[in-house]
């Protein structure tokens, strides 16, 4: 077997949430942070100290630099565009946050960057590194819990009562994020829907609003209802204004919930069926492996971990596991469902 030069790797925007798995970079096989680079000079340094980069930097342009081979950016919504482009453009292979971009228009720049250059681009899905959505997958893809007719989801965090004015904080700006809280919010879960059931979405309706955060420009609450190609619907109500989360499956033969990342209910006919987190027993009832709670973000050993899954797909010169057509077409829902939630008013 031939060895590979380690893959030299640029982190661009190393504070936020960047911090929960940059560490990861310090232990992926065949990678190597050769730079970090942020705004904030600290961040840049501090995390170039913890993953022994040669170098770091305050100036995105030094990751374009011949000796990078991929960039993996962390920055605000409205910079995916630019950083992404222009990495590609110099040749880099790209992992970009999620969402893609605030508008589809950008997404589309970014995927015609990355057809003229050729190189990889993946966007990041941490919800992809939990083993017991890839056991959902299989349970829905083996019949398990039957037909599905309805997902649904909640992802509802009160960040949004804490953080400051436009000029403070970039999420409460409607051009920096591309909305509020359901395009940062739901994209985890549209993408989550239409894995698990593996159709598209045909038809959206939803509801938008700001309800206890006028410090925000965008919705602190949205509340959508999906129609799926394979005639499931689904639902999905995003907040940062109040507190809850989960995840329901509900099918002809079973139903499945999983709430706040932790505990799983079943209800239905039961297995068997053995997966790497779960335990569907002939008799209905379901066991639970420690696996149940979210990886930590920065386990490098998980091997669904989305970083090192990257990686790995980008060595064994495979598409990544959420490519960009998948990351523009969660966009291009969210923007559909802004759009109509901007009309229905009842008339007098
Ligand atoms: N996967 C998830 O669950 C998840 C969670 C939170 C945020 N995000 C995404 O991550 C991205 C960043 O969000 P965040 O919460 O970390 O934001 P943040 O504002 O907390 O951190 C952004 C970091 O980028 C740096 N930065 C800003 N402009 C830069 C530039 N021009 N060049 C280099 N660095 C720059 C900042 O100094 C900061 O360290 C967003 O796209 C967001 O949607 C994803």
């Amino acid at each position: 077997m031939i060895a590979h030069p380690p893959v030299k790797v640029a982190l661009v925007g190393c504070g936020g949430v960047a911090r929960r798995y940059r560490k990861a970079y310090g232990a992926l096989p065949g990678v190597r942070v050769d730079l970090t680079v942020d705004i904030n000079e600290d961040e840049a340094r501090q995390a170039g100290k913890e993953l022994d980069a040669a170098r770091h930097s305050t100036r995105f342009e030094d990751a374009l630099a011949p000796e990078v081979a991929a960039v993996v950016i962390t920055t605000p919504n409205d910079l995916h565009a630019q950083q992404a482009i222009a990495s590609l453009d110099a040749g880099k292979h790209v992992l970009l946050q999620k969402p893609m971009a605030p508008t589809v228009d950008e997404c589309d720049a970014i995927l015609a960057a990355q057809r003229r250059s050729g190189r990889t681009l993946g966007i990041y899905m941490n919800l992809l590194d939990h083993p017991l959505f890839h056991d959902l997958r299989r349970m829905v893809q083996e019949g398990y819990l039957g037909k599905i007719a309805l997902f649904s989801a909640r992802l509802a965090h009160r960040g949004g009562l804490q953080w400051g004015g436009v000029d403070r904080n970039w999420r409460a700006s409607r051009a920096r994020t591309g909305g509020g809280s359901f395009i940062q919010l739901a994209v985890h879960y549209q993408h989550l829907m239409r894995l698990l059931l593996g159709s598209d979405v045909t038809r959206v309706q939803a509801f938008s609003r700001n309800v206890a955060c006028p410090h925000m420009e965008g919705d602190d609450i949205t509340l959508a209802q999906y129609e799926l190609s394979n005639g499931a619907l689904g639902d999905i109500q995003t907040a940062w204004c109040v507190q809850e989360e989960h995840v329901s499956l509900l099918g002809t033969r079973g139903s499945i919930h999983y709430r706040e990342n932790r505990r799983i209910e079943y209800v239905g006919e039961g297995g068997p069926f053995q997966g790497e987190a779960l335990t569907l027993r002939g008799d209905g009832t379901l066991e639970v492996t420690e696996e149940c709670i979210s990886p930590e973000w920065d386990d490098a050993k998980n091997p669904y971990n989305q970083h090192r899954r990257f990686f790995e797909a980008l060595l064994a010169g495979r598409p990544p596991d959420v490519t960009g057509a998948e990351g523009r077409e969660d966009v291009r829902l969210v923007q559909a469902c802004y759009r109509v939630a901007q009309g229905g008013k009842v008339q007098s």
